[in-house]
């Protein structure tokens, strides 16, 4: 088994020799590498298995070590990295030249963030590298919460899993584009669209939804999958259809009467949208596991991060829109 532990100290060393260490973050757990090395980058698409045109956050401490990765920084992008940093949003801005081109899949922005999570700013403010780190899953399954879901996933392709407890928020960081004076929504996450709205005025939707080819790339379906079918709508008229069979059920308050409660995961019994983003990861992982056929789900009320939990639910049930 990989090892599990707080060692900073061993942390920063294998990072700084080009090798692999996990990271926690408020968000979800990332894969991270010397982001200004591209040899050591390219591991990690090696062992996600993942496409190369599919481009990765850089990770770094403050604003400042962000403005050094830019060639720009508009103002509508610092008045956000104010606010919202260190936390769950990332800005999509134009690359430096010292950025990799295995960094951003060759496209001339970069995206980048400062995580909310006090392990990770410690690693990340001894080195003097931003991390290279896309969420710590093989491509296309489920993101890692726990430092276990990654030594269960990633085992022995990860040097060292600096373990920072459960992910607080659960659902990755929202990545906004900001371009001159606009602000696209790439991908929705962690910080809702409402306040950043309150922010910066008007945002366009250029997710995954909205247009054929995404401007993030990594938003394809079937991301956030489990391994097991996910059906998502009513559950009762769900389990309906399905009585025949074994049925895992993710509710978001309720559990479903006619099915045994091992069966079923309850995202927030108080129907707190924020318990339910901390939880929907590690429970559709949970059901994974259990000997059903078919996973059922419900969406949750689609407002602030609940809007993130459902698109993770639709990507996981291979529909998006
Ligand atoms: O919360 C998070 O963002 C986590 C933690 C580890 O920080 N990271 C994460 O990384 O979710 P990843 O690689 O799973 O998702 C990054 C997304 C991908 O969809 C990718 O296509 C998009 O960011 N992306 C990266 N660089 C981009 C760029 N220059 N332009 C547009 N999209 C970009
Ligand atoms: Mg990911």
């Amino acid at each position: 088994m990989t090892k599990i532990g707080k060692d900073l100290a061993l942390a920063k060393q294998l990072l700084q020799n080009g090798q692999l260490v996990a990271i926690p973050t408020e968000t979800v757990y990332g894969l991270a590498a010397n982001g200004l090395n591209p040899e050591a980058v390219a591991r990690i698409f090696e062992a996600k298995n993942r496409p190369s045109f599919n481009p990765l956050i850089l990770h770094v401490a403050d604003l400042e070590h962000a403005v050094a990765l830019t060639s720009e920084f508009p103002p509508k992008a610092r008045q956000l990295a104010e606010v919202f940093w260190p936390g769950p949003l990332t800005l999509v801005l134009p690359r430096h030249e010292s950025v990799p081109d295995i960094v951003t899949g060759g496209l001339d922005t970069v995206a980048i963030r400062v995580p909310a999570h006090s392990l990770t700013l410690q690693l990340l403010r001894s080195l003097d590298f931003p991390l290279a780190a896309p969420s710590a899953n093989p491509s296309g399954y489920i993101s890692p919460t726990q430092a276990l879901h990654v030594a269960e996933q990633l085992g022995e392709k990860v040097a060292y899993i600096l373990d920072g407890a459960a992910s607080t928020v659960g659902v990755e960081s929202t990545i906004v584009m900001v371009k001159d004076d606009s602000v696209y929504l790439l991908r929705q996450g962690g910080t809702s669209e409402e306040a950043l709205k309150a922010v910066v005025g008007d945002i366009i939707h250029a997710t995954t939804e909205a247009h054929d080819k995404p401007l993030a790339p990594g938003m394809l379906l079937n991301h956030y999958a489990p391994g097991k079918r996910v059906l998502l709508g009513n559950l009762s008229l769900l389990y309906g259809q399905h009585f025949q069979e074994r049925v895992g059920v993710l509710a978001f308050k309720e559990p479903l009467p006619e099915i045994p409660l091992e069966q079923q995961r309850i995202l927030s019994p108080k129907g707190d949208l924020a318990e339910a983003a901390a939880n929907v990861f590690a429970y559709l992982r949970e059901l994974d596991k259990l000997d059903v056929d078919l996973i059922i789900a419900e969406p949750v009320p689609d407002t602030g991060i609940g809007r993130a939990v459902n698109d993770r639910l639709k990507r996981a049930s291979g529909k998006v829109g």
